[in-house]
């Protein structure tokens, strides 16, 4: 795992807020009627005027058919990751989860938020403020001395305490000069094993709860990832630095 200095993890600082400022916008700017592709540009016109870098365009991992096209993952109701920008448009009472990271100064910041539009749902309420809640929960064990699985059961568990569904295949990672470093951060996992967590350990932390099964589907983009029984389904991540004073959350949101 690369080890970041506090001078290092000072240096993150700002483009964790510039990442965290943009999930707050497209909070406030996404509406019914509008498409993806709007929050996209939305997204890109705030990395253009912060003199920032998309980290995702052109983003080309063996498992997309094509580079990513966008700035932004827009995953609406059954979609839960990399949500492509399309002329897809909101509805009232969609479930949103938009995910972000950029590069500013050389250094990155990933983070992502669910919301639902209004007019709000109890059920959809429940899964994105327990998704919060496991991504509170992952924070928290996410402590120097600690292991990697002491953070993926604190997610895992709640998840499954309310009883929804959960996939291991894609879960959190390093982050530092670039979006995806080690370590793996799985969303499942047992106290006490994996590696030890040590002060200057970078990672973003990312729980998704699916509110039915734990089967995933792959559109034929490659990217968008649903459920596969169709359930609505909720993703929050934070990027977050630990360090012998505590944990900082870099992507913090006021
Ligand atoms: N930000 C996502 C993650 O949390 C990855 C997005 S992949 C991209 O790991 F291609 F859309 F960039
Ligand atoms: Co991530």
């Amino acid at each position: 795992m690369g080890l970041k200095t506090a001078g290092q993890i000072d240096q993150m600082r700002p483009v964790g807020r510039f990442v965290a400022s943009v999930l707050t916008s497209l909070q406030e700017f996404a509406q019914p009627g509008m498409t993806l592709r709007d929050l996209d540009t939305h997204a890109h016109d705030m990395i253009k005027a912060a003199g920032a870098r998309s980290v995702y365009l052109g983003y080309h991992p063996s498992f997309g058919a094509m580079p990513y096209p966008g700035v932004l993952c827009t995953s609406v109701n059954d979609a839960a990751l990399h949500g492509l920008p399309s002329d897809q448009v909101l509805a009232p009472g969609d479930v949103v989860s938009v995910d972000f990271a950029a590069e500013l100064n050389g250094w990155v910041a990933d983070s992502a938020v669910t919301f639902q539009l209004p007019p709000h749902t109890p059920e959809a309420q429940r899964l994105i403020a327990t998704t919060a809640a496991a991504l509170d929960a992952g924070i928290a064990a996410a402590t120097v001395g600690a292991r990697m699985g002491d953070v993926s059961s604190a997610i895992g568990k709640v998840g499954r305490s309310a009883g929804y569904g959960i996939n291991a295949d894609f879960g959190g990672h390093g982050v530092g000069r670039t979006m995806h470093e080690d370590p793996h951060v799985p969303n499942l996992g047992r106290p006490g094993s994996g590696q030890r967590l040590k002060n200057g350990l970078v990672i973003a932390i990312e729980p998704w709860f699916m509110a039915g099964s734990d089967d995933y589907e792959i559109d034929p983009d490659g990217w968008t990832i649903r459920s596969a029984d169709g359930s609505i389904t909720a993703h929050f991540e934070h990027t977050v630095a630990l360090t012998d004073a505590g944990t900082i959350i870099l992507t913090a949101r006021d």
